[in-house]
């Protein structure tokens, strides 16, 4: 996607972290805006900052775990802009903690915000878009989807979330492939982003009580969350350097986007022992003070 004036581009988990940078890169681009989140407060004051700034915006509350809110949220776009060209699927939160002791109200609020989220985007806005390019012969159209470091790597205490991740970085190969095989004028990319300074750490601030967990908190899931709130509070790459590498992605047709390349060498170690039938090697092998302190903390507590 080369041209981005006066485009349409809807930014799920477009309240904060990399949607909110998303967003105001395209207003500075001239797209009109369309933004879906939970957070109502936090959508009103983005919405209010990209019209400051003169784009047009759309701000739909939506939980991209139901597919008819993402029908809505396609059927609102449709009315207001006529259009859609640029789809982020970008909302996601995390849980951590030691797989076994996740809760099934942990794997269906991570699996249902971060892949059902991702998988009900792909499956109403795709043929959405298909057809926008049907009636216009200069369309072009653009599908990014965030998955993470995480959807290529297993690191410990990080279980759910590398499912969701996975799970996202698979279907975003197969949607590009898809889209390659019936030569639509759309193409896609998975963000894989390591640790940044956002929100995400903090997701649990817009966890809905039909996921909420009766039971306190384990010692894992405390570990993890210190772990997380200091790996993404210290992250030295900001979220608008994530989007603007995005954006350059989009523009050059590029499909993997990476934050931190130089963490890369660990998804090729992680590659050769597939390959070579090795046992899975040690992901914090050059930060073994993340390991040292996960376990202090589960031995502190055991
Ligand atoms: N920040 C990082 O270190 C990092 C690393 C890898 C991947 N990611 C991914 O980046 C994406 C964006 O997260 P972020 O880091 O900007 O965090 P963030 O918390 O700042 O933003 C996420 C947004 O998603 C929204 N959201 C949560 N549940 C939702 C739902 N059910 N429906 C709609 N919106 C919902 C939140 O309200 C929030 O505005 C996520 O998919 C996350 O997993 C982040």
């Amino acid at each position: 996607m080369k041209n981005f004036t006066n485009r349409v581009a809807v930014i799920t988990g477009g309240a904060s972290g990399f949607g909110r940078e998303f967003a105001l890169i395209g207003a500075r681009l001239g797209m009109k805006l369309v933004l879906a989140d939970v957070q109502q407060d936090a959508l009103d004051s983005v919405k209010a900052e990209l019209e400051a700034l003169g784009a047009e915006v759309l701000a739909v509350r939506c939980d991209v775990r139901h597919a008819d809110q993402i029908q809505a949220l396609a059927d609102a776009t449709m009315a207001r802009f006529g259009a859609v060209h640029l789809l982020f699927n970008n909302a996601g939160v995390g849980s951590g903690g030691l797989v076994w002791e996740n809760t099934q109200a942990d794997w269906e609020w991570v699996l249902g915000v971060n892949l059902w989220g991702v998988i009900h985007g792909v499956r109403i806005f795709t043929p959405l878009m298909l057809e926008c390019a049907k009636t216009d012969p200069e369309y072009e159209g653009h599908i990014v989807n965030t998955a993470s470091m995480a959807g290529l790597l297993n690191a410990p205490t990080m279980g759910v979330y590398n499912v969701s991740k996975h799970a996202v970085v698979s279907l975003t190969e197969s949607l590009y492939q898809d889209l390659r095989l019936v030569e639509a004028p759309i193409s896609a990319s998975v963000l894989c982003p390591y640790f940044v300074p956002t929100g995400i750490s903090q997701s649990h601030r817009n966890r809905p009580d039909d996921v909420a967990n009766a039971a306190r908190p384990t010692i894992s899931q405390l570990a993890a969350q210190a772990m997380s709130d200091k790996a993404v509070s210290s992250g030295k790459v900001s979220a608008a350097a994530v989007a603007e590498m995005t954006f350059a992605a989009i523009g050059s047709d590029q499909f993997y986007v990476y934050s931190h390349p130089q963490a890369l060498g660990h998804v090729q170690k992680r590659m050769e022992e597939i390959i070579t039938q090795t046992n899975p090697g040690d992901p914090y092998a050059g930060a073994e003070h993340v390991r040292e302190m996960l376990q202090a903390k589960l031995k502190a507590g055991a």
